[in-house]
Order: C-alpha cells, then sequence, then structure tokens
C-alpha cells in the first residue's frame, strides 16, 4: 500500500521534533481524523531562505512521512518557493500516497504554508486557542462549548474551519445540521 520512500520517512523521519531555535511555526489540524502537525522554521533573513527547519506531528504514517519529506523539500529554499510547494509536490517525492492518504499531505503543506504566513505578519505561533475560539464565537456565532470542541477535534483557525466541506463538518464532535450551514453560510461571505 505504501511507497518504500513513505515506509523509509515515517520509520526514519528527517528533521522530526522542534529545532533549537525557529522564528515561527504553523499548526495544522486534520478534521478528517483529528491529527496535529506544527512545522517550524528558522529564517535566514538576509538570504530569505527557511535555514532550519522541523515538525512535530501527532498523526498517521503518512501524515509523518509527509511531514518529513516536506522539510527535506523546504529547506535551504527561498520562502516564497517554499510557499509553492504543494500536496502534490510532497506526495510526488514520496513516489505516490495511496489516494485515501491524499488529505495527511494537505496537512504537511499547510503546515508549511502556515509557518511561512505566521513568520511573515510577525506572529511567530498564530493565533493562540483563545483567540481562535473568541473567533469561532463572534464571527461564525457558536456557543463556546462548541467552539472549544472544535479546537480539541483539530480545527486551529477560522481558515480551516471554513475549508471544509458540508460532509466533514457533520462529523466533528456536536455538529448539527443547523450549525454546519451556519458556518457555510459565513465561511461563504468571508471568502
Ligand atoms: Fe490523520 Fe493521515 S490519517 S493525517
Amino acid at each position: 500500500m505504501y511507497s518504500e520512500k513513505v515506509i523509509d520517512h515515517f520509520t526514519n523521519p528527517r528533521n522530526m521534533g522542534e529545532p533549537k531555535k525557529w522564528d515561527a511555526v504553523g499548526k495544522v489540524g486534520n478534521p478528517v481524523c483529528g491529527d496535529i502537525m506544527y512545522i517550524y522554521i528558522k529564517v535566514d533573513k538576509t538570504k530569505d531562505t527557511i535555514e532550519d527547519i522541523g515538525f512535530k506531528t501527532m498523526g498517521c504514517a503518512a501524515a509523518i512521512a509527509t511531514s518529513s519529506m516536506i522539510t527535506e523539500l523546504a529547506k535551504g529554499r527561498k520562502l516564497d518557493d517554499a510557499l509553492k510547494i504543494g500536496r502534490d509536490n510532497v506526495a510526488d517525492a514520496l513516489d505516490g500516497l495511496p489516494p485515501i492518504k491524499m488529505h495527511c499531505s494537505n496537512l504537511a503543506a499547510d503546515g508549511l504554508h502556515k509557518a511561512i504566513e505566521n513568520y511573515r505578519t510577525g506572529k511567530p505561533e498564530g493565533e493562540s486557542k483563545d483567540e481562535v475560539i473568541t473567533q469561532f464565537t463572534q464571527k461564525v456565532g457558536l456557543k463556546r462549548d462548541h467552539a472549544e470542541k472544535l479546537w480539541n477535534a483539530g480545527i486551529v483557525s477560522l481558515d480551516e474551519l471554513f475549508r471544509l466541506h458540508k460532509e466533514e463538518l457533520l462529523r466533528l464532535p456536536g455538529i448539527t445540521e443547523d450549525l454546519a450551514d451556519k458556518i457555510m453560510e459565513k465561511g461563504g461571505q468571508q471568502h
């Protein structure tokens, strides 16, 4: 089912863990399975390149292999080039992923992009749990306990919430048909 490269990166992950020094971290969650990934970057400011990179992933074999691979693809690259690394590049570099596991490679690409965005916006750790929960309650109109459940299920930003399809929303804890419609409606207004 998995290519040799996936197995290699899963059993022997590269750049695993938090680098000693880092400038920003991208945290992303996968609502399909509840897995969470952190991608840390250290930036060479004069060259605008990724000088060092690391990851922490609580997830499946494909999530770990894609995290490992994306760190190899991004290391040494200009930030603008690293932003162009997408899920297909990660999957191709791993000689493919089973179709059911493609969402895992999406997580790695999103984590890297988020880290770069956080670096550029000067918010190294992105939004805190409290900030995100406040956005869920104020901008979407969710109750606090619903908002907390979403956060705990790995939805760690408003963007991630708005990216979900209705079927995915309905799989989340405490999300009823009405709430899913409300989120879709607000998300539609946002984008
Ligand atoms: Fe969770 Fe792959 S199943 S990231």
